[in-house]
């Protein structure tokens, strides 16, 4: 049986998480996009769905998960009335990469696009 990586993306009704959902779906992953918002969570779920497997993380019982942070520049979203000069796209990138690591990726470290950054 093959299996498939699953990945939880939090914040990500809208902006940079939204950004990471759809990459991570496009790849072929099991994505579960978190909402504090129910229904703003179900609208991006129902945008996204065609995208792949997306699923709202509520639905989410337990499971052992990688854990990294990542900066992801200065990103256009609602978080700065849009003045970043990254899209949420490229703000997205490091994210995918830290949830398309390997099994022997690190965890528990904090990354931009180029580097580990100490925290
Ligand atoms: N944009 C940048 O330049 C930039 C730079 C560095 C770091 N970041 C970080 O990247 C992350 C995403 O930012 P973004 O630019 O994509 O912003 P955004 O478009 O405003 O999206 C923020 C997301 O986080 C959710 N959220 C906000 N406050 C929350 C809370 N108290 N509890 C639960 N969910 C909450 C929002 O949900 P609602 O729709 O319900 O509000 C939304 O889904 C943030 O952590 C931000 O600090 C952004």
């Amino acid at each position: 049986m093959e299996s498939k990586k699953i990945a939880l993306v939090t914040g990500a009704n809208k902006g940079i998480g939204k950004a990471i959902v759809k990459e991570l779906a496009n790849r072929g992953m099991i994505v579960f996009l978190g909402s504090r918002n129910a229904e703003r969570g179900r609208m991006a779920v129902a945008e996204l769905q065609h995208e792949g497997e997306v699923h709202y993380a509520r639905e989410l019982a337990s499971t052992q998960i990688k854990v990294n942070a990542a900066a992801p520049g200065h990103v256009a979203t609602d978080f700065n009335d849009f003045h970043g000069t990254r899209t949420p796209e490229e703000g997205a990138a490091i994210a995918v990469k830290l949830a398309t690591l390997d099994e022997d990726g690190p965890t528990g470290g904090f990354f931009d696009d180029t580097r580990a950054i100490p925290w």
